[in-house]
Protein backbone atom coordinates (compact mmCIF):
# COMPACT_ATOMS: atom_id res chain seq x y z
CA UNK A 1 0.00 0.00 0.00
CA UNK A 2 1.19 3.71 -0.82
CA UNK A 3 2.28 6.25 1.51
CA UNK A 4 -0.62 8.57 1.92
CA UNK A 5 0.27 11.87 0.21
CA UNK A 6 -3.14 12.28 -1.63
CA UNK A 7 -6.50 12.63 0.27
CA UNK A 8 -10.07 12.85 -0.54
CA UNK A 9 -13.04 14.19 1.52
CA UNK A 10 -16.61 13.65 0.16
CA UNK A 11 -19.14 15.99 2.19
CA UNK A 12 -17.38 19.41 2.39
CA UNK A 13 -19.74 20.18 5.58
CA UNK A 14 -18.49 20.95 8.85
CA UNK A 15 -16.79 17.95 8.93
CA UNK A 16 -15.08 17.43 5.75
CA UNK A 17 -14.02 20.70 5.81
CA UNK A 18 -12.16 20.38 9.37
CA UNK A 19 -10.63 17.17 7.73
CA UNK A 20 -9.08 19.03 4.44
CA UNK A 21 -8.18 21.50 7.68
CA UNK A 22 -5.78 18.81 9.24
CA UNK A 23 -5.00 17.17 6.38
CA UNK A 24 -3.16 20.22 4.44
CA UNK A 25 -1.59 21.49 7.89
CA UNK A 26 0.41 18.50 8.08
CA UNK A 27 1.54 18.59 4.76
CA UNK A 28 -0.60 16.42 2.79
CA UNK A 29 -2.65 17.37 0.09
CA UNK A 30 -6.47 17.40 0.25
CA UNK A 31 -9.29 17.26 -2.57
CA UNK A 32 -12.37 18.26 -1.01
CA UNK A 33 -15.70 17.09 -3.03
CA UNK A 34 -19.62 18.11 -2.73
CA UNK A 35 -22.63 17.99 -4.74
CA UNK A 36 -22.16 21.74 -6.09
CA UNK A 37 -19.28 24.05 -5.94
CA UNK A 38 -21.51 26.34 -3.83
CA UNK A 39 -21.11 23.40 -1.29
CA UNK A 40 -17.14 23.51 -1.88
CA UNK A 41 -16.63 27.04 -1.70
CA UNK A 42 -18.47 26.96 2.19
CA UNK A 43 -15.96 24.45 2.82
CA UNK A 44 -12.88 26.40 1.58
CA UNK A 45 -14.12 29.74 2.97
CA UNK A 46 -14.62 27.66 6.37
CA UNK A 47 -11.38 26.12 6.34
CA UNK A 48 -9.98 29.56 5.69
CA UNK A 49 -11.70 31.44 8.57
CA UNK A 50 -10.22 28.04 11.02
CA UNK A 51 -6.86 28.63 9.90
CA UNK A 52 -7.31 32.39 10.16
CA UNK A 53 -8.75 31.79 14.23
CA UNK A 54 -5.42 29.62 14.85
CA UNK A 55 -2.98 32.50 13.17
CA UNK A 56 -5.09 34.96 15.32
CA UNK A 57 -4.19 32.83 18.75
CA UNK A 58 -0.64 31.78 17.41
CA UNK A 59 -0.97 27.94 17.26
CA UNK A 60 0.08 28.50 13.42
CA UNK A 61 1.93 31.04 11.19
CA UNK A 62 0.46 32.87 8.63
CA UNK A 63 2.68 31.12 6.36
CA UNK A 64 1.40 27.69 7.82
CA UNK A 65 -1.80 29.12 6.62
CA UNK A 66 -1.28 30.16 2.92
CA UNK A 67 0.90 26.71 2.59
CA UNK A 68 -1.92 24.61 4.42
CA UNK A 69 -4.60 26.59 2.29
CA UNK A 70 -2.36 26.11 -1.37
CA UNK A 71 -2.51 21.82 -0.91
CA UNK A 72 -6.07 22.24 -0.38
CA UNK A 73 -8.00 21.81 -3.78
CA UNK A 74 -12.36 21.33 -4.65
CA UNK A 75 -13.94 19.20 -7.03
CA UNK A 76 -17.98 17.94 -7.76
CA UNK A 77 -16.64 15.41 -10.10
CA UNK A 78 -15.83 11.47 -8.92
CA UNK A 79 -13.83 10.94 -12.04
CA UNK A 80 -10.90 12.94 -10.85
CA UNK A 81 -10.55 10.46 -7.35
CA UNK A 82 -7.94 8.05 -9.11
CA UNK A 83 -4.81 9.99 -7.71
CA UNK A 84 -5.77 9.79 -4.20
CA UNK A 85 -4.41 7.17 -1.51
CA UNK A 86 -6.52 7.89 0.85
CA UNK A 87 -10.61 8.53 0.43
CA UNK A 88 -12.65 9.64 3.72
CA UNK A 89 -16.27 9.88 3.13
CA UNK A 90 -17.83 12.60 5.44
CA UNK A 91 -21.43 13.08 3.82
CA UNK A 92 -24.92 13.32 5.35
CA UNK A 93 -25.34 10.58 8.46
CA UNK A 94 -27.65 8.57 6.31
CA UNK A 95 -26.70 4.80 5.35
CA UNK A 96 -28.72 5.09 1.81
CA UNK A 97 -26.86 8.45 1.02
CA UNK A 98 -23.27 6.70 2.53
CA UNK A 99 -23.74 3.65 0.21
CA UNK A 100 -24.60 5.63 -2.93
CA UNK A 101 -22.08 7.47 -2.58
CA UNK A 102 -19.39 4.53 -2.15
CA UNK A 103 -21.18 2.88 -5.61
CA UNK A 104 -20.13 5.70 -7.40
CA UNK A 105 -16.96 6.34 -6.10
CA UNK A 106 -15.08 2.74 -6.44
CA UNK A 107 -14.86 2.48 -9.93
CA UNK A 108 -13.07 5.67 -10.05
CA UNK A 109 -10.42 4.54 -6.76
CA UNK A 110 -6.91 3.47 -7.60
CA UNK A 111 -6.40 -0.15 -6.48
CA UNK A 112 -4.55 0.02 -3.87
CA UNK A 113 -6.42 3.59 -2.03
CA UNK A 114 -8.17 3.33 0.98
CA UNK A 115 -11.54 3.73 1.86
CA UNK A 116 -13.29 5.50 4.96
CA UNK A 117 -15.96 6.70 7.01
CA UNK A 118 -16.05 9.67 9.21
CA UNK A 119 -19.61 8.05 10.17
CA UNK A 120 -20.77 8.60 13.80
CA UNK A 121 -22.64 6.01 14.24
CA UNK A 122 -23.58 3.12 11.14
CA UNK A 123 -21.63 0.29 11.42
CA UNK A 124 -18.42 -0.06 9.68
CA UNK A 125 -19.37 -3.77 8.26
CA UNK A 126 -22.36 -2.79 6.35
CA UNK A 127 -20.61 0.70 4.53
CA UNK A 128 -17.91 -2.00 3.43
CA UNK A 129 -19.94 -4.27 2.06
CA UNK A 130 -21.43 -1.58 -0.30
CA UNK A 131 -18.00 -0.67 -1.44
CA UNK A 132 -15.70 -2.64 -3.86
CA UNK A 133 -12.87 -3.31 -1.21
CA UNK A 134 -14.03 -4.65 2.15
CA UNK A 135 -10.71 -5.52 3.08
CA UNK A 136 -9.21 -1.91 2.59
CA UNK A 137 -12.14 -0.04 4.33
CA UNK A 138 -11.97 1.80 7.90
CA UNK A 139 -14.06 4.07 10.24
CA UNK A 140 -11.77 7.14 10.82
CA UNK A 141 -14.13 9.18 13.18
CA UNK A 142 -13.04 12.73 14.04
CA UNK A 143 -14.12 14.73 16.45
CA UNK A 144 -15.95 18.75 16.29
CA UNK A 145 -14.44 21.10 15.64
CA UNK A 146 -11.77 18.89 13.96
CA UNK A 147 -9.37 21.40 14.01
CA UNK A 148 -9.27 21.42 18.14
CA UNK A 149 -10.73 18.04 18.91
CA UNK A 150 -7.63 15.75 19.97
CA UNK A 151 -9.11 12.52 19.28
CA UNK A 152 -10.23 10.07 16.19
CA UNK A 153 -11.83 6.69 16.86
CA UNK A 154 -10.64 4.20 14.63
CA UNK A 155 -13.04 1.51 13.66
CA UNK A 156 -12.54 -1.65 11.85
CA UNK A 157 -14.91 -3.25 10.00
CA UNK A 158 -15.47 -7.63 10.24
CA UNK A 159 -12.99 -7.18 6.68
CA UNK A 160 -11.06 -4.40 7.64
CA UNK A 161 -7.28 -6.06 6.95
CA UNK A 162 -4.44 -5.65 8.89
CA UNK A 163 -2.08 -3.38 6.44
CA UNK A 164 -5.30 -0.90 6.37
CA UNK A 165 -5.71 -0.44 9.70
CA UNK A 166 -1.92 0.26 10.41
CA UNK A 167 -1.91 2.56 7.20
CA UNK A 168 -5.09 4.31 8.70
CA UNK A 169 -3.41 4.84 12.21
CA UNK A 170 0.09 5.92 11.09
CA UNK A 171 -2.39 8.56 8.79
CA UNK A 172 -3.69 9.76 12.41
CA UNK A 173 -0.29 9.67 13.71
CA UNK A 174 0.83 12.33 11.22
CA UNK A 175 -2.12 14.52 12.10
CA UNK A 176 -0.83 14.79 15.73
CA UNK A 177 -4.33 13.61 17.07
CA UNK A 178 -4.69 10.62 20.30
CA UNK A 179 -6.19 7.32 18.47
CA UNK A 180 -8.68 5.19 20.16
CA UNK A 181 -10.25 2.18 18.80
CA UNK A 182 -13.91 1.00 19.12
CA UNK A 183 -15.34 -2.28 18.21
CA UNK A 184 -17.64 -1.92 14.84
CA UNK A 185 -20.96 -1.69 17.02
CA UNK A 186 -23.78 1.23 16.57
CA UNK A 187 -21.95 4.94 17.77
CA UNK A 188 -18.82 3.34 18.58
CA UNK A 189 -18.00 4.52 21.49
CA UNK A 190 -18.48 8.25 21.64
CA UNK A 191 -21.55 8.84 20.98
CA UNK A 192 -22.58 5.70 23.11
CA UNK A 193 -21.92 7.98 26.01
CA UNK A 194 -22.51 11.36 24.74
CA UNK A 195 -25.43 11.22 22.20
CA UNK A 196 -28.25 9.30 24.71
CA UNK A 197 -26.67 12.36 27.38
CA UNK A 198 -27.50 14.69 24.68
CA UNK A 199 -31.22 12.92 24.43
CA UNK A 200 -31.68 12.75 27.77
CA UNK A 201 -31.47 16.88 28.06
CA UNK A 202 -33.83 17.22 25.34
CA UNK A 203 -36.57 15.52 27.26
CA UNK A 204 -35.41 17.39 30.64
CA UNK A 205 -36.87 20.53 28.45
CA UNK A 206 -39.40 18.57 26.74
CA UNK A 207 -41.02 17.35 30.15
CA UNK A 208 -40.19 21.24 31.74
CA UNK A 209 -37.80 20.23 34.43
CA UNK A 210 -35.57 23.17 32.96
CA UNK A 211 -35.33 25.82 30.25
CA UNK A 212 -32.57 25.75 28.04
CA UNK A 213 -30.27 28.09 29.90
CA UNK A 214 -31.16 26.16 32.73
CA UNK A 215 -29.97 22.74 31.37
CA UNK A 216 -26.73 24.20 29.68
CA UNK A 217 -26.32 26.44 32.56
CA UNK A 218 -26.66 23.59 34.96
CA UNK A 219 -24.30 21.26 32.79
CA UNK A 220 -21.96 23.61 31.98
CA UNK A 221 -21.29 25.17 35.53
CA UNK A 222 -22.47 21.97 37.54
CA UNK A 223 -20.48 19.66 35.21
CA UNK A 224 -17.88 21.66 34.03
CA UNK A 225 -18.70 20.60 30.68
CA UNK A 226 -17.48 23.08 27.97
CA UNK A 227 -20.51 23.64 26.31
CA UNK A 228 -24.02 22.61 27.10
CA UNK A 229 -25.68 19.65 25.99
CA UNK A 230 -28.54 21.57 23.90
CA UNK A 231 -25.46 23.85 22.62
CA UNK A 232 -23.67 20.85 21.63
CA UNK A 233 -26.78 19.45 20.28
CA UNK A 234 -27.07 22.37 17.97
CA UNK A 235 -22.80 22.25 17.10
CA UNK A 236 -23.15 18.75 16.00
CA UNK A 237 -26.69 19.16 13.99
CA UNK A 238 -30.32 18.00 15.26
CA UNK A 239 -30.08 16.18 12.29
CA UNK A 240 -27.29 14.48 13.19
CA UNK A 241 -27.97 13.43 16.16
CA UNK A 242 -31.02 12.30 15.33
CA UNK A 243 -29.39 9.98 13.44
CA UNK A 244 -27.18 8.71 15.51
CA UNK A 245 -29.75 8.10 17.98
CA UNK A 246 -32.16 6.37 15.31
CA UNK A 247 -28.76 3.58 15.07
CA UNK A 248 -28.82 3.28 18.62
CA UNK A 249 -32.67 2.65 19.04
CA UNK A 250 -32.47 0.24 16.05
CA UNK A 251 -29.07 -1.23 16.27
CA UNK A 252 -29.42 -2.21 20.27
CA UNK A 253 -33.19 -2.77 20.49
CA UNK A 254 -33.38 -0.81 23.87
CA UNK A 255 -36.39 1.68 24.88
CA UNK A 256 -33.38 3.83 26.88
CA UNK A 257 -32.55 5.19 23.04
CA UNK A 258 -35.67 5.86 21.76
CA UNK A 259 -35.11 9.50 20.39
CA UNK A 260 -36.76 12.41 22.26
CA UNK A 261 -40.15 13.27 20.30
CA UNK A 262 -39.22 16.77 20.66
CA UNK A 263 -35.81 15.83 18.77
CA UNK A 264 -37.64 14.65 16.21
CA UNK A 265 -40.09 17.80 15.58
CA UNK A 266 -37.31 20.00 15.65
CA UNK A 267 -36.12 18.31 12.53
CA UNK A 268 -38.93 18.01 11.17
CA UNK A 269 -39.38 21.90 11.47
CA UNK A 270 -35.78 22.03 9.87
CA UNK A 271 -34.47 23.35 12.60
CA UNK A 272 -31.67 21.68 12.80
CA UNK A 273 -29.02 23.71 14.77
CA UNK A 274 -26.46 25.94 13.90
CA UNK A 275 -25.80 25.12 10.51
CA UNK A 276 -28.92 27.00 9.39
CA UNK A 277 -28.91 29.44 12.31
CA UNK A 278 -31.67 27.80 14.08
CA UNK A 279 -32.01 24.72 16.34
CA UNK A 280 -32.44 25.07 20.02
CA UNK A 281 -31.05 28.41 19.46
CA UNK A 282 -31.23 31.19 17.21
CA UNK A 283 -28.46 32.28 15.66
CA UNK A 284 -29.61 34.91 12.99
N1 LIG B 1 -11.07 25.90 13.58
C1 LIG B 1 -9.84 26.16 14.03
N2 LIG B 1 -9.58 26.51 15.30
C2 LIG B 1 -10.62 26.62 16.12
C3 LIG B 1 -11.94 26.38 15.72
C4 LIG B 1 -12.13 26.00 14.39
N3 LIG B 1 -13.37 25.72 13.91
N4 LIG B 1 -12.74 26.56 16.79
C5 LIG B 1 -11.96 26.91 17.81
N5 LIG B 1 -10.67 26.95 17.41
C6 LIG B 1 -9.49 27.19 18.23
C7 LIG B 1 -9.25 28.65 18.51
O1 LIG B 1 -8.08 29.07 17.87
C8 LIG B 1 -9.11 28.71 20.02
O2 LIG B 1 -7.77 28.88 20.40
P1 LIG B 1 -7.41 30.06 21.44
O3 LIG B 1 -8.29 29.86 22.65
O4 LIG B 1 -5.96 29.89 21.72
O5 LIG B 1 -7.76 31.32 20.70
C9 LIG B 1 -9.49 27.37 20.58
O6 LIG B 1 -9.77 26.53 19.49
C10 LIG B 1 -10.66 27.48 21.50
O7 LIG B 1 -11.69 28.18 20.82
P2 LIG B 1 -12.57 29.34 21.44
O8 LIG B 1 -11.85 30.04 22.54
O9 LIG B 1 -13.17 30.16 20.37
O10 LIG B 1 -13.80 28.61 22.01
P3 LIG B 1 -13.92 27.82 23.32
O11 LIG B 1 -12.80 27.95 24.26
O12 LIG B 1 -15.24 28.16 23.80
O13 LIG B 1 -13.89 26.33 22.77
C11 LIG B 1 -14.79 24.47 21.72
C12 LIG B 1 -14.67 25.95 21.67
C13 LIG B 1 -13.42 23.83 21.54
C14 LIG B 1 -15.67 24.06 20.55
C15 LIG B 1 -15.38 24.03 23.10
O14 LIG B 1 -16.58 24.73 23.32
C16 LIG B 1 -15.64 22.57 23.20
O15 LIG B 1 -14.75 21.77 23.47
N6 LIG B 1 -16.92 22.15 23.01
C17 LIG B 1 -17.30 20.78 23.03
C18 LIG B 1 -16.90 20.13 21.74
C19 LIG B 1 -17.25 18.68 21.72
O16 LIG B 1 -17.72 18.07 22.66
N7 LIG B 1 -17.05 18.08 20.53
C20 LIG B 1 -17.39 16.73 20.31
C21 LIG B 1 -18.73 16.69 19.66
S1 LIG B 1 -19.25 15.01 19.37
C22 LIG B 1 -18.45 14.56 17.97
O17 LIG B 1 -17.74 15.32 17.37
C23 LIG B 1 -18.72 13.19 17.50
C24 LIG B 1 -19.91 13.02 16.62
O18 LIG B 1 -19.84 12.08 15.81
C25 LIG B 1 -21.16 13.80 16.74
P1 LIG C 1 -22.93 18.62 7.27
O1 LIG C 1 -24.41 18.62 7.10
O2 LIG C 1 -22.25 19.82 7.80
O3 LIG C 1 -22.23 18.29 5.86
C1 LIG C 1 -22.58 17.21 5.05
C2 LIG C 1 -22.11 17.53 3.64
O4 LIG C 1 -22.26 16.37 2.83
C3 LIG C 1 -22.92 18.65 2.98
O5 LIG C 1 -22.04 19.66 2.50
C4 LIG C 1 -23.63 17.92 1.85
O6 LIG C 1 -23.85 18.74 0.70
C5 LIG C 1 -22.64 16.80 1.56
N1 LIG C 1 -23.23 15.71 0.80
C6 LIG C 1 -24.45 15.12 0.95
N2 LIG C 1 -24.63 14.17 0.01
C7 LIG C 1 -23.49 14.14 -0.74
C8 LIG C 1 -23.08 13.39 -1.87
N3 LIG C 1 -23.87 12.47 -2.41
N4 LIG C 1 -21.85 13.61 -2.38
C9 LIG C 1 -21.03 14.55 -1.84
N5 LIG C 1 -21.38 15.31 -0.78
C10 LIG C 1 -22.59 15.11 -0.24
O7 LIG C 1 -22.61 17.35 8.15
P2 LIG C 1 -21.33 17.09 9.07
O8 LIG C 1 -21.65 17.56 10.44
O9 LIG C 1 -20.13 17.57 8.36
O10 LIG C 1 -21.34 15.50 9.13
C11 LIG C 1 -20.77 14.73 8.08
C12 LIG C 1 -20.48 13.32 8.59
O11 LIG C 1 -19.57 13.40 9.71
C13 LIG C 1 -21.70 12.55 9.07
O12 LIG C 1 -21.52 11.19 8.80
C14 LIG C 1 -21.66 12.81 10.58
O13 LIG C 1 -22.34 11.85 11.32
C15 LIG C 1 -20.17 12.76 10.83
N6 LIG C 1 -19.73 13.46 12.04
C16 LIG C 1 -20.35 14.61 12.43
C17 LIG C 1 -19.91 15.26 13.58
C18 LIG C 1 -20.56 16.52 14.04
O14 LIG C 1 -20.35 16.92 15.20
N7 LIG C 1 -21.33 17.21 13.22
C19 LIG C 1 -18.82 14.75 14.30
C20 LIG C 1 -18.19 13.57 13.84
C21 LIG C 1 -18.66 12.93 12.71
Amino acid sequence: MNEIRNVGIIGAGQMGSGIAHVVALAGMKARLYDVSEEQTQKGLARIQKGLERQVASEKISADDARTAMSLIETSVEFSTLGDLDLVIEAATENEEVKRKIFRDVCPHLSPTAILASNTSSISITRLAAASDRPEQFMGIHFMNPVPVMKLVELVRGIATGDETFRASKQFVDRLDKQVTVSEDFPAFIVNRILLPMINEAIYTLYEGVGSVTSIDTAMKLGANHPMGPLQLADFIGLDTCLSIMQVLHDGLSDSKYRPCPLLVKYVEAGWIGRKVGRGFYDYR
